[in-house]
């Protein structure tokens, strides 16, 4: 069965028909969904879909987009959101450098510093927790790998979601045990960087993930993305492996229980703080 490891259905885009996707899921091969917070104000939703479906888990986090409002008081109750049992991740977090005050006056992304604030704060929170963590870094490669350096040397485990570096950052990554997140991008046309990084990453180390509503992979391009569209995405990944699809599906899907600590009957499986195997 298919893992999705990182989706958005708490999204508006799905308020018309989740339910009905939802419960379709598994007649489209998928067996577990990780619904990935974003904004702080929709975590409770996420949390939500997590109550509701055995299959769904979440992740809570504060996008780097949304970290302008967050204070140590949130910071709390986000400590409080974790404490829910079916909260397996901490994200997305990350470094997002993509709309700049210059250029885009309206949309503009908080400032480098704040964004770095919180980012090394929910690091640190999922470290308390013994949780892996989830992040996204757009147009922030350098600072992003830096942080992720120092992360690496207080033993967290993070994927590297929706992975769009090179191929020589993806070497670093991969050398300090981190994984790497692949999802309609690999079947992009302008995918090539991405293709050869998939080439080279041992199939190990590899979650698949859509990011849906976004992302969807070809022939669906530009339209609203979901878990089972993750098929073309696993067949892809092992015609550029040469390998089978089934095996592709079957070890990326162990790679998410590793990763997430998912027992075999879908229990999550809480770590003490001492406890780092
Ligand atoms: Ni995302």
């Amino acid at each position: 069965m298919i893992f999705d490891t990182h989706a958005h259905y708490d999204d508006p885009r799905f308020d018309a028909d989740r339910d009905t996707i939802l419960m379709n899921l598994a007649s489209a091969g998928v067996g577990c969904v990780v619904d990935v917070s974003a904004e702080f104000s929709g975590i409770d939703r996420v949390l939500a879909l997590a109550d509701r479906y055995p299959f769904v888990y979440a992740s809570v986090g504060v996008h780097p987009s949304d970290t302008a409002l967050l204070t140590e008081g949130k910071m709390d109750i986000l400590r409080e959101y974790a404490a829910n049992a079916k909260v397996v991740a901490v994200g997305e977090i990350g470094l997002d450098y993509h709309y700049r005050l210059e250029t885009d006056p309206g949309e503009a992304d908080p400032p480098r510093e704040v964004q770095k604030k919180w980012f090394r704060r929910q690091l640190q929170m999922a470290e308390e927790l013994n949780l892996p963590v989830i992040i996204h870094s757009r147009d922030a490669s350098q600072d992003t790998l830096q942080i992720m350096r120092e992360a690496h040397a207080s033993g967290i485990i993070g994927v590297i979601h929706c992975y769009s570096g090179s191929a020589e950052t993806a070497r670093e990554y991969l050398k300090m045990d981190y994984y790497l997140g692949i999802g309609g991008v690999v079947t992009f046309k302008n995918g090539k960087t991405l293709r050869e990084v998939v080439r080279e990453a041992p199939l190990e180390k590899l979650l698949l993930e859509t990011d849906c509503p976004y992302l969807a992979p070809e022939p669906h391009r530009g339209q609203r993305n979901e878990s089972g569209y993750l098929d073309l995405v696993a067949e892809e990944i092992a015609r550029i492996k040469g390998i089978d699809k089934e095996t592709v599906i079957g070890t990326t899907a162990e790679n998410a229980e590793r990763f997430y600590h998912i027992g075999k009957s879908g229990e999550v499986i809480r770590r003490g703080a001492e406890d780092d195997t």
